[in-house]
């Protein structure tokens, strides 16, 4: 079984996070962290609350998505703020990181090597242990600052996949969209999904 670190910062779109952790949890074992300000933002554009018990909230969540017979057993959640987590150190092994999506904080924190949060450490151990890490950065416009940051993760190996609409699938709604940039986000680590209409002639 795959195992995979999802982190969801605090910029707007984290329904395209929670998208890609209704995938992940089909299949592999997925450790969820979100930032404080993450938990704020969910609230207030995907009306899920999970201020107390993320884990239990999230999984009656996945299930209601998902289906209701599963369990999750390999669902973790952890505290953005716990340093003490399992995936804050090498020794954890770990397929690949997702920061879906990543605030421009966040993104500096991880460009220059400042581990203050738990999301930022495990982002630091992905790139010391040269293990895949893949960032979705939301911010438009983009300044110098944000952009220096993202083409030193990009000169690292670090994926920049940032949440960019696509056409040639034909959305129809907000939801087709949000799968379109969620199944992008998949494609780098070749994570089988149904989630857009690849291009065919
Ligand atoms: C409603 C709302 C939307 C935000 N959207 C973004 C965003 O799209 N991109 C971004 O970089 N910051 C955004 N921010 C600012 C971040 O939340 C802020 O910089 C925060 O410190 C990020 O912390 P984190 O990276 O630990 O989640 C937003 C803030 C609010 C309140």
């Amino acid at each position: 079984m795959k195992r995979y670190i999802l982190a969801i910062t605090g910029a707007t779109g984290p329904v395209m996070g929670l998208r890609i952790l209704e995938r992940l949890v089909e299949d592999s074992e997925v450790h969820l962290i979100l930032s404080e300000p993450a938990v704020s933002i969910i609230k207030e554009e995907v009306g899920l609350d999970l201020s107390e018990k993320p884990e239990a909230m999230l999984r009656s969540w996945l299930k209601e998505k998902r289906s209701a017979g599963a369990s999750f057993d390999g669902f973790f959640v952890h505290n953005g703020k716990n340093l003490w987590a399992p995936v804050s150190s090498g020794s954890f092994q770990v397929d690949a990181m997702f920061i879906v999506p990543c605030t421009m904080k966040t993104l500096s924190a991880i460009a220059n090597g400042y581990a203050n949060s738990l999301i930022e450490r495990a982002a630091d151990v992905s790139i010391k242990e040269g293990r895949p890490l893949i960032l979705s950065p939301r911010e438009t416009p983009l300044s110098a600052i944000h952009l220096e940051n993202m083409l030193k993760l990009a000169r690292l190996g670090v994926k920049i996949v940032p949440p960019v609409a696509g056409f040639y699938s034909k959305p129809e709604s907000i939801d087709d969209m949000v799968d379109f940039m969620a199944g992008k986000v998949l494609d780098q680590m070749r994570i089988d999904h149904d989630l857009y209409k690849r291009w065919q002639q």
